[in-house]
């Protein structure tokens, strides 16, 4: 009898140029890869309920829940996007707060997926979700959305990822990702945390690190509560601490994740060392979500809109004082002694029918970013607020009694801050839904990437951020 050997090589990871998404393919056989994704489907934001299958408890706080889509259909995402969840925190005949999680497990094993929560002590929904998703709870799901993820193909793969504290999150879906695949990659990951042992992920990390070759991970602490064993680096974010993990952090794709102050200082020093603008990916982690440069050109947008509304507003203002001197008395600060209209100088007449804000309830934003349920103001009756500013169209704020003269081209979000009307806040581009607000009447014109579902739309509510008012605009703000 002859004995033939076969012999089964494992893929030779080496030989495999960069790295490369398997859904790569797919796309570009379709000719034009981003139509094809949008043809596609999975990529885009869709509506769907997740099951949760499985809890695991981690280190720092962080809870992991893993979900399966009820339809039975994988859930297809870039490594690095996020999900936004519906959560019945006040129950399930009360409007439902939405909150955004990034997606911490691999696309590579898409029939489950996971997002991994940390605990807000002062926030509404984290709390909830630690003490209330189990195995068997349903959510509504939207997504995935979210620009901060790796590249569906990368010749040069070779990264630095920087993580502080539950910035990890999309991070560790990146790595498991780069982990599960072929190919060339080179992967230095600089972790930053507050307190040794409470590191989240640390174990698996430690194992990434000790089964693949193209993974490195250092970790850093905070200046607090430092043991006498810690051997890796201490304190915050420094230039000598990128240069000495990541020698050629210039030729690397950078992606960081963490606190506001933390990313704003990671950006200061990679462009001190060379890292060109293009090769920097950022996500703030709790907060804004979005890419930090994207950021600060809308901050500063918002700011220039702010700064030309305020001039109106104050203009406005004392044209009014100076027709009606005797009248003083009978006008309050639009919202409270910190707001910004009563810096502008504008009073404001206490609309009949209507009300001031509450501090405790007037749409405000909660410790961890949500808003607070908006109640039906009454009647649509703004006939005697009080108009500020100048343009074509009238914006009137029912539950503030406010109007305010806007053109076709304003966003909605920044004339509310400008006037003085809260409204919250996190994304800013239409994805995380937090700035849902009601329409009353009128027509807006809404450009959003996934953040409001089709059935909050038929009820008229709308994402101020992202949306300009088509007619004359009454809302429930
Ligand atoms: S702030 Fe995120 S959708 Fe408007």
């Amino acid at each position: 009898m002859t004995v033939t050997t076969v012999s089964i090589q494992a893929p030779d990871t080496q030989r495999i140029r960069g790295l490369e998404m398997p859904w790569n393919r797919v796309l570009q056989a379709s000719g034009d890869a981003a139509g094809a994704a949008h043809a596609l489907g999975p990529w885009h934001p869709q509506e769907f309920t997740a099951e949760c299958v499985e809890v695991i408890p981690d280190l720092g706080d962080i809870m992991t829940f893993v979900f399966r889509r009820t339809d039975g259909a994988p859930l297809a995402f870039r490594p690095g996007q996020y999900l936004n969840f519906a959560f019945p925190v006040n129950g399930e005949d009360e409007d439902p707060l939405d909150r955004s999680y990034s997606i911490s497990s691999a696309p590579t094993e898409p029939w489950t997926f996971s997002i991994s929560v940390k605990r807000d002590h002062m926030g509404q929904v984290s709390p909830w979700v630690h003490e209330n998703v189990r195995p068997g709870t349903v959510l509504d799901v939207l997504g995935p959305v979210g620009a901060f993820h790796l590249p569906d193909v990368e010749r040069r793969a070779r990264f630095l990822f920087l993580a502080a504290g539950a910035g990890i999150t999309p991070i560790m879906s990146m790595l498991r990702t780069i982990h599960s695949l072929p190919g060339q990659a080179d992967v230095v990951v600089l972790y930053h945390g507050a307190q040794a042992g409470q590191f989240a992920f640390a174990k698996e990390l430690e194992y990434l690190a000790s089964v693949d070759e193209r993974i490195q991970v250092f970790w850093s602490l905070g200046d607090r509560n430092a043991p006498e064993k810690w051997e890796w680096m201490l304190g915050r974010l420094t230039s000598q601490m990128i240069e000495q993990v990541a020698p050629d952090a210039n030729g690397r794709q950078v992606y960081a994740c963490g606190p506001e102050g933390y990313l704003n200082n990671a950006a200061e020093l990679l462009k001190q060392i060379g890292v060109d603008e293009t090769s920097i990916h950022m996500e703030f982690f709790s907060g804004d979500r979005k890419t930090l440069l994207e950021y600060q050109q809308e901050v500063a947008i918002a700011e220039e809109l702010a700064g030309e509304l305020a001039d109106d507003i104050a203009d406005s203002a004392e044209d009014f004082y100076e027709s009606q001197p005797v009248a003083l008395e009978l006008y309050e600060p639009a919202f409270d002694k910190d707001g910004p209209l009563e810096a502008a100088g504008l009073p404001l007449e206490v609309a009949e029918g209507g009300a001031f804000p509450d501090e405790t309830t007037g749409g405000d934003s909660v410790a961890d970013g949500s808003a607070a349920k908006a109640e039906p103001a009454g009647p649509a009756d703004d006939s005697a607020f009080k108009t500020v500013g100048e343009g074509t169209l009238t914006l009137s704020f029912l539950k503030t009694g406010l109007k305010v003269k806007i053109n076709p081209d304003q966003k909605i979000l920044p004339i509310a801050k400008s006037a003085g009307v809260r409204i919250a806040t996190n994304c800013q581009e239409g994805m995380c839904g937090s700035c849902k607000v009601v329409k009353v009447s009128g027509e807006i014109e809404m450009n959003h990437q996934g953040g409001i579902r089709a059935r909050e739309v038929a009820a008229g509510k709308f994402l101020a951020c992202c949306s300009t008012a088509k007619t004359d605009l009454v809302i429930d703000a």
